[in-house]
This record gives structure tokens, C-alpha cells and sequence, in this order.
């Protein structure tokens, strides 16, 4: 089966997919600098598979540090989730977010062309939509110039990829623009481990829940949504990593661009969550309201058919499972992956 080296496979969202990827008889290579991540989730990710994963310290930054993992193994092809990932950050140290993420990811770029490896599946985000004319948003709705440096370079990565394709058409590129990724592995072995306060709804609910923070402020109720609270598109991270395997299913030495929205489709409030999660940890979460926070868009959900009808795959888990499953891995969790 195909090797798939997993840039970033240590962090959330790329240590469930790698579960995914053993479960789906892949053979991934973990390669992080575990700049966002602890070192103990290795042995989480050996315990759930039964196995140990091969994984290559290292910087997407260094050519020779990503060309080690090509001189060793042959990688028929990658999903690259190393990058920096926060909003707020990105606009202090805008610097840092482009060469992380930008030229990170046109080093991995010449290190694959270089190897001859020409699958590409790129974790993007619902963020290059900026502020949606209209929703539910497809894979065709407008790529906006990005509301903060973060945002801005997933559009810059997306359009370095697809010229790449432009000049060598033997490439498989494939653009997974995932929209809120939430929850965690039913075991409660993995699951999202901020450092410092968490930006993300989610992370801070289930934070609260296990008494690390003392309230939930919601960032305006004054939007014209229903409950006055934003909507967004939430997907258990399972689903998103089982919709990596799909991809790589159908684009796995497909030559041409793939883009595909993960999403469920189903658009919930902050509001809407509050409740959920307090219903999942049976009694009412402490919240307060608190003004709009700068950036935040008032409503952003999915179209996801065309992930259904090209790649057949479909998000299953209810908010119910999100929430549960979330607040599984904090509580068993308190203090998130130790040293
Ligand atoms: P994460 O921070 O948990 O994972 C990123 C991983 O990359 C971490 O393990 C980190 O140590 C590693 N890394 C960072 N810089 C690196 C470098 N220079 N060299 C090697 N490794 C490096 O984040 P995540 O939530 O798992 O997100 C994964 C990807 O998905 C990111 O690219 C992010 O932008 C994208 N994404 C995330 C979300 C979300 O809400 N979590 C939404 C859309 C897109
Ligand atoms: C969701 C809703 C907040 C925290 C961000 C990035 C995006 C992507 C996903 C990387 C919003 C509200 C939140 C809190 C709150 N990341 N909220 N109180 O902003 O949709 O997307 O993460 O790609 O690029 O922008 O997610 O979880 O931060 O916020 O009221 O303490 O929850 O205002 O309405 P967001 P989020």
C-alpha cells in the first residue's frame, strides 16, 4: 500500500488522520518539529494503531530535513499539515506565518518535485472564502484576498500549488478547505491540546468544562443570525480524517487540481454549541456574553456534495457526538498531552 509522508502529523487534525491512514492499510511517516505538539502523542497514536508510526523530527523549512525522509523512503505521496494555524498571532508576527507556512510548504514543494513524488494534499481552510457573499459556500464561491496574514497564506499556498500543476501537469494536487474541526478520537487517547488560551471555541468550552478556565465569553449576540450568535460549519475531527483517506483514494496519481469543501453542511451558533455542550457534560456551561471580536465572519457553512459525489465521502458524526467526544479527551485530559 502507499507510503504517505504526514508533514504536521503529530498536531490535531494530522495525528486522527494518520489513525485513518493505518486503519485504511496506508503506510504514513509522521514528519513534525513539534513546535505545536507534544512528543507523548506518539506513543497515543502507537497505542490506538497497535503499532508504532515511523516519525522524522524536523522543520518543513530545511530541504535536507525533508530530503532525509525521501532518501529513505520511497513516499508516493503527502498530506501537509505542518503550519502555524492562529488568527490572532498571525497578524502580530505576519513574518513567521509566511515563512512557515509559505515557504515551508515551497520547500516541500522542490523537495517533492526533486523526488519525483507528485501527490499533493494540502490542508486548506474555509478562511480563503473570507467574509461569504452567500452560503452554503461550494467549491466555486469566490477566493477572497484573506481578512489576516493566516488566511492570506492559505490562498498564497493554494495558488503556488495549482502553478505548479500549471507547469508540470504529471502533479496530483488536491485543496481540502476544511471548515471548524472539533471533538476528538472516541478513546479519548488524542484529541485538541492548544497551548496558551484557547483562540477556538471548542477547546475553550471543553477548558471550562474541566474547570481550567472560569467562563465562556461569546463574542457578540447582536449578529443578524437567528440568535443573534455566529454560524459556523463544526465537523468532528474523525470525519475530516477519514475525508483525507477518500481523497487520497481518488487522487492518488490523478494529475490535475482537486479541490474539495469538508464540511457537513449544517451551520450551528455559538449559541447552539453553549447548549450542546452543556447538555454533553449535564449541566449549564458558564457564558457571558461579550463584544464582537475583530474578523470573525457572521455565518460560514458548507455545500459538501461535491466531496459526496466524487469522492463518497459524507461527515457522519452528530454535534452530539462532537461535544461528547470533545469533552472525553479533556476530562481524561485535564492538562492536555504531558511534557
Ligand atoms: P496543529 O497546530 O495541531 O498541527 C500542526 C502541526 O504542524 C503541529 O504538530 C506542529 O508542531 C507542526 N508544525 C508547525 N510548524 C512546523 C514546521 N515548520 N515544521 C514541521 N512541523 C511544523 O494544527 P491543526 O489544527 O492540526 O491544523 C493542521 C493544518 O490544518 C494546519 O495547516 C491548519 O492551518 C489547517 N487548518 C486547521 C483548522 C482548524 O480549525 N484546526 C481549520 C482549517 C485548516
Ligand atoms: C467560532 C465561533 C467566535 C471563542 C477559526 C479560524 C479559521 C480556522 C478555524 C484555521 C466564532 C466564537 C470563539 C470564544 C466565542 N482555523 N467564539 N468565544 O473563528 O470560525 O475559525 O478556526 O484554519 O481559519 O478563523 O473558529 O472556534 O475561533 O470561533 O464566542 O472564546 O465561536 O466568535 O463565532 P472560527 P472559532
Amino acid at each position: 500500500m502507499a507510503t504517505i509522508l504526514v508533514t504536521g502529523g503529530a498536531g490535531y487534525i494530522g495525528s486522527h488522520t494518520v489513525i485513518e491512514l493505518v486503519k485504511a492499510g496506508y503506510e504514513p511517516i509522521i514528519f513534525d518539529n513539534f513546535s505545536n505538539a507534544k512528543p507523548a502523542v506518539l506513543a497515543r497514536i502507537k497505542q490506538i494503531c497497535g503499532r508504532s508510526v515511523p516519525f522524522y523530527a524536523g522543520d518543513i523549512r530545511v530541504y535536507e530535513q525533508l530530503a532525509q525522509v525521501f532518501k529513505n523512503h520511497k513516499i508516493d505521496g503527502v498530506i501537509h499539515f505542518a503550519g502555524l494555524k492562529a488568527v490572532g498571532e498571525s497578524v502580530k508576527k505576519p513574518l513567521e506565518y509566511y515563512d512557515v507556512n509559505v515557504n515551508g510548504s515551497r520547500v516541500l514543494l522542490q523537495v517533492m518535485s526533486d523526488f519525483g513524488c507528485k501527490n499533493f494534499i494540502f490542508s486548506s481552510s474555509a478562511t480563503v472564502y473570507g467574509e461569504p457573499d452567500a452560503v452554503p459556500l461550494t467549491e466555486d464561491s469566490p477566493v477572497k484576498r484573506a481578512n489576516c496574514p493566516y488566511g492570506q497564506t492559505k490562498v498564497d499556498v493554494e495558488y503556488m500549488a495549482q502553478e505548479l500543476q500549471i507547469a508540470h501537469p504529471e502533479f496530483s494536487i488536491t485543496l481540502l478547505r476544511y471548515f471548524n474541526p472539533v471533538g476528538a478520537h472516541e478513546s479519548g487517547l488524542i484529541g485538541e491540546d492548544p497551548r496558551g488560551i484557547p483562540n477556538n471555541l471548542m477547546p475553550y468550552l471543553t477548558q471550562v468544562a474541566v474547570g481550567r478556565l472560569e467562563c465562556l465569553s461569546i463574542f457578540g449576540n447582536d449578529y443578524p443570525t437567528p440568535d443573534g450568535t455566529c454560524i459556523r460549519d463544526y465537523i468532528h475531527v474523525v470525519d475530516l480524517a477519514v475525508g483525507h483517506v477518500a481523497a487520497l483514494k481518488h487522487c492518488l496519481d490523478n494529475a490535475g487540481v482537486h479541490i474539495y469543501n469538508l464540511g457537513t453542511g449544517n451551520g450551528y451558533s455559538v449559541l447552539d454549541m453553549v447548549k450542546a455542550f452543556s447538555k454533553a457534560i449535564g449541566r449549564e456551561l458558564p457564558h457571558k456574553f461579550a463584544p464582537r471580536r475583530a474578523g470573525d465572519v457572521v455565518s460560514c457553512y458548507a455545500d459538501p456534495a461535491k466531496a459526496k459525489n466524487e469522492l463518497g465521502w459524507v461527515a457522519t458524526h452528530t454535534l452530539d457526538d462532537m461535544t461528547r467526544d470533545a469533552y472525553n479527551w479533556q476530562k481524561n485530559n485535564p492538562n492536555g498531552y504531558e511534557d
